[in-house]
């Protein structure tokens, strides 16, 4: 049976965007396929990993668990957004902390952070590695990238 394709469209990181989607579809792979913002990562494809990260309408989501149907007329902005002319501050932080190692956890950690650090989720160091549980790094032990997260919070390098 096939089914017939949707015409999507919403807001991508400022920009009206539409795209022919299969009614199943994940958001992750419109996002990187059909959009090209290769930034976000498919890292498990389970909800378990974060390196898929996306904030959709405010919230933080893992693109590879929401239908991109579900994003129908929402505001989606991916880790492509995080950066204008130059790096944002978390980002900043994330060079000077070292927070990347071999990278693969960096998008969906950027997103993540940004959106503690937007919605003020974040006091201290605890709050910032409960913040962060739903992403995993194989690589940095979490330190670095937590005192990046607290750096950046704090505006400090
Ligand atoms: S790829 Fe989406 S949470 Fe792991
Ligand atoms: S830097 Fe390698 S998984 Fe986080």
């Amino acid at each position: 049976m096939s089914m017939q394709k949707i015409l999507l469209k919403l807001t991508v990181n400022g920009e009206a965007r539409e795209a022919l989607v299969h009614p199943m579809a994940r958001l992750l792979d419109v996002v990187r396929e059909d959009f090209g913002l290769t930034g976000t990562k498919e890292g498990c494809g389970e909800g378990e990993c974060g390196a898929c990260s996306v904030i959709l309408d405010g919230s933080l989501v893992n693109a590879c668990l929401v239908p991109a149907i579900q994003a129908q007329g929402s505001t989606l902005r991916t880790v492509e957004s995080l950066a204008g002319a130059d790096l944002s501050p978390l980002q900043e932080a994330f060079l000077h902390h070292g927070g990347a190692q071999c990278g693969f956890c960096t998008p969906g950690m950027l997103v993540a952070g940004t959106h503690l650090l937007e919605t003020h989720a974040v006091q201290d160091e605890a709050g910032a590695r409960e913040g962060l549980a739903g992403n995993l790094c194989r690589c940095t032990g979490y330190v670095k990238i937590v005192d990046a997260l607290l750096a950046a919070r704090e505006g400090r390098p």
